[in-house]
């Protein structure tokens, strides 16, 4: 069905701007998102992406055309209703429209996705239809505000944004999870796991600085936390040691979780069911503890953890639920981090490095740390790691012309949107979500 539209569109109002318009005659534009009927009567559900109102369409008030058409519209079909806006105290929006006009632009019957409980799997196979539903379009909002609310929180403070390339000569973030492209006469390039090297590069140049963009890992795990696809700010900062960031990530968390309460509160209760008295308790001061004090504390869990292991998701979700706001772990065995970490001067054991674990279970969000600045302790991670060093002589370049101490850390933007919204999977934060298994649509 081709689309009806008049040539040039008459002005309409979106339904997040009702209440100024009470007791008046307006046009609104949207789509049919539920229905219901009694004989005389038909209550629509209409919805235009800045809200969903009641539209009361009844025999007596409309042309015959529109009650017909009332009557046949299949769900989200595109729809122009007018109507006079009318208080209406039972309404979760305060008002409703008592239908003048109503006409179908386009629309066919048999809309994939019904009200009852369908699979995941078919639900992500419809995504861009799934994306309408108004818990999906919940998470869209507060991912947006997530997202402004770090550029602002940066923009604010003097940051300035610096961006990293996506195709790179080499890894950042180990070897197992990289995205092979093969690149003209020079071979292979990879796609970016992480901007930190140009940050750092950045920072140099900027003093505070931060790299905002999509990161991808080749993970070959298929968890609630894991993408290959994700989003990370990385923010860069000059003359910071590790006491530095870890105020740093604290405070950028406390700001993102304050901007969603102020802006989402009745989405995240009424729409995502989200406990938003936990969300309250995201205030600083943030508990700080060593990695081998996090590993007394899951070993007192009667887990059989010890030092030098890696805390996987299962080990940070028994640590995380044992606070009440999310929890900084700095000075993890060296071993265990990627080669640009600095050690610890009074225990070379350790890297001055720091994760962040939201609470509830929901474990890091944020991971980060102070960055080798020694040209000779660096070329030899490097070559430790058995990266190639012609790919990174730039970067030791950083290293031996002005070196000084610098900090950072990178905050997982579908993470932290799946624990702000409280979401089991982190592929409802994304709009399309790629993983192992999904690259459709
Ligand atoms: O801990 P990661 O690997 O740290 C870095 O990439 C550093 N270069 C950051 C820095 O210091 N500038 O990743 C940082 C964050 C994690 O804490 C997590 O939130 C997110 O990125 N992340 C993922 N999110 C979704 N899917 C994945 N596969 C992710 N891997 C990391
Ligand atoms: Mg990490």
């Amino acid at each position: 069905m081709a689309i009806a539209s008049a040539p040039l569109m008459e002005r309409h109002v979106y339904i997040s701007d009702i209440s100024r318009h009470d007791g008046e005659e307006v046009l609104l534009r949207g789509w049919l998102y539920g229905k219901r009927s009694s004989g005389k009567l038909h209550f629509l559900q209409i919805r235009d992406g800045t809200g969903v109102i009641q539209c009361v369409v009844s025999k007596k008030d409309v042309p015959e055309e529109s009650f017909a058409a009332a009557d046949r519209v299949p769900q989200e079909a595109s729809v122009e209703v007018r109507g006079k806006v009318a208080r209406d105290p039972r309404s979760p929006l305060g008002y409703e429209l008592h239908v003048t006009d109503f006409r179908i632009l386009q629309g066919e019957a048999g809309y994939p996705i019904q009200p009852k409980e369908h699979g995941v799997g078919f639900l992500q196979e419809q995504r861009h239809l799934w994306l309408r539903s108004s818990r999906q379009r919940a998470i869209l909002a507060v991912r947006h505000t997530i997202i402004k609310a770090i550029r602002d929180y940066f923009d604010e403070r003097g940051f300035t944004l610096v961006d990293s390339p996506i195709l790179t000569p080499a890894a950042c973030e180990g070897t197992s999870t990289l995205f092979e492209v093969p690149y003209f006469d020079l071979g292979k390039a990879y796609l970016t796991q992480s901007g930190q090297l140009y940050g750092e590069a950045a920072a140099m140049a900027v003093g505070k600085a931060y790299v905002f963009g999509p990161t991808f890992r080749a993970e070959k795990s298929k968890t609630r936390r894991h993408l290959t696809e994700f989003w990370m700010v990385e923010p860069e900062v000059a003359y910071m040691d590790l006491e530095g960031d870890m105020e740093l990530a604290e405070d950028l968390l406390v700001e993102i979780v304050r901007r969603v309460l102020d802006k989402h509160e009745r989405d995240l209760k009424a729409v995502l069911e989200r406990d938003v008295e936990a969300l309250r308790r995201v205030q600083k001061p943030f508990p700080r503890i060593t990695y081998a004090e996090a590993i007394e504390y899951i070993q007192k869990t009667g887990h059989p953890i010890k030092w030098g292991d890696d805390m996987g998701a299962d080990e940070e979700t028994i640590l995380c639920k044992q606070f009440d706001r999310p929890v900084l772990v700095h000075r993890y065995p060296a071993e265990m981090k990627a080669f640009y970490f600095k050690k610890d001067p009074k225990d070379p054991k350790v890297a001055l490095g720091v994760d962040v674990l939201a609470p509830e279970g929901y474990g890091e969000i944020i991971g980060g740390g102070q960055r080798e600045d020694d040209y000779a302790k660096l070329a030899a991670e490097i070559e430790k790691h058995k990266l190639p060093r012609e790919a990174f002589e730039w970067y030791l370049d950083l290293r031996k012309y002005g070196s000084v101490p610098h900090a950072g850390v990178g905050l997982g933007v579908e993470r932290t949107v799946s624990w702000v919204c409280g979401l089991h999977h982190v592929r409802e934060t994304i709009p399309f979500p790629r993983m192992m298994e999904r690259l459709t649509p």
